[in-house]
């Protein structure tokens, strides 16, 4: 199948793409960096506008067919690198000076349908869940992972409180068996939650989040790349990330409100402007949601937050205090197998 095809087979909508663009203002044009590339929404949206031009990037290799196609399109003003977004400062330099830097985390619409990658529940394919330039497979994560590890990576990545219960089942079941399938995964996770019965979503949910977000690195991935996108803005840059999680939620929030003009000044002498402490300026406390239509037109969308900052003229200084806070988190992504 081209690329051309698959992109009208699987609807693709870029999520949150109105308020995204009103907040990065492309018609004005400039530089964006768009981090998390997928079908290409966001950078085809921002494309339409003449004076821009966008430096995409992705960690999954099947996306460079869709930048492809943007890249014929736009030859001068679009390139695409197939990187994870914690390297962002290995590709670009201080005089890439972009107008925001964009991050719309989790899976695209593609990765999620494609039944060869292992993501959905039902998925025959072989249990892989890698979003590309990976060390583990979601395979060797079950199969060969002790007990105690892998409780933890579903009760912290997860944030399933019946981690143990669940662990117990497929440690259990793969003394008999190797666990090859996300269809068979998930079958082991309903069985071992049976005894609760008042789960609104699939019973694999939380632990399939935990699996995809272990073998990505994912929250990993989120702090390095906000902290090495924050190097790479300079006065005015915005940084904005749209996110579908409560971890990944929880970190960007942490970050934006650590250090931004909505951080409790540390003196009520220092006039805010000349608070060293702070990088960003923050408009708002709370996150940006979808609208109803949206919501109802794409269902994916219903969990997004959108939270943005704007660079401030201060020197850049490593940001300690956001890295510790989330040192569990670290740790029981470095689990090793
Ligand atoms: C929700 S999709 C983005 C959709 C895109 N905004 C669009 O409109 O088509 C997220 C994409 O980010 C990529 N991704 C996730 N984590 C990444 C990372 N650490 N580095 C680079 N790409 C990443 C995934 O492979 C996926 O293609």
């Amino acid at each position: 199948m081209n690329a051309t095809m698959s992109l009208e087979k699987t609807k693709h909508y870029p999520v949150m793409l109105d308020q995204v663009l009103s907040i990065i203002s492309p018609q004005h044009g400039g530089t964006f960096i768009d981090c998390t590339f997928g079908g290409g929404g966001y950078s085809k949206a921002i494309l339409k506008y003449p004076k821009t031009k966008v430096f995409a990037i992705d960690r999954d290799k099947s996306t460079a067919q869709y930048a492809n196609i943007l890249k014929e399109k736009f030859p001068t003003r679009f390139n695409f690198s197939q990187s994870k977004f914690s390297n962002i400062n290995k590709i670009f330099n201080l005089n890439t000076k972009p107008k925001a830097i964009i991050f719309d985390l989790g899976l695209s619409s593609f990765q999620l349908s494609d039944n060869t990658r292992g993501f959905s529940f039902k998925s025959k394919g072989p249990l892989n869940m890698q979003m590309g330039i990976n060390k583990y497979s979601a395979l060797d994560v079950v199969n060969f992972l002790d007990k105690k590890s892998l409780t933890d990576i579903i009760k912290i990545l997860g944030e399933e409180k019946d981690g143990k219960l669940i662990a117990d089942k497929i440690v259990k079941y793969r003394k008999e068996k190797m666990i090859k399938t996300s269809e068979e995964l998930s079958n082991i996770i309903s069985i071992a939650k049976k005894q609760n019965k008042y789960y609104k979503k699939n019973p694999a949910t939380k632990t399939f989040q935990a699996i995809r977000i272990f073998i990505n690195q994912e929250l990993t991935e989120l702090v390095f790349g906000l902290i090495e996108a924050t190097k790479l803005l300079v006065n005015g840059g915005i940084l904005l990330v749209v996110s579908f999680h409560s971890l990944e939620d929880r970190i960007v929030k942490s970050f934006f409100n650590l250090y931004s003009n909505l951080k409790k000044n540390p003196s009520r002498y220092l006039p805010i402007m000349e608070n060293k402490s702070i990088l960003f300026h923050n408009l708002s406390k709370k996150p940006l949601i979808p609208q109803k239509d949206e919501i109802e037109k794409n269902n994916r969308s219903r969990s997004a937050k959108l939270r943005y900052v704007i660079r401030n003229k201060n020197l850049f200084f490593y940001p300690e205090e956001f890295k510790k806070k989330f040192t569990t988190l670290f740790q029981t992504e470095q689990i090793i197998l």
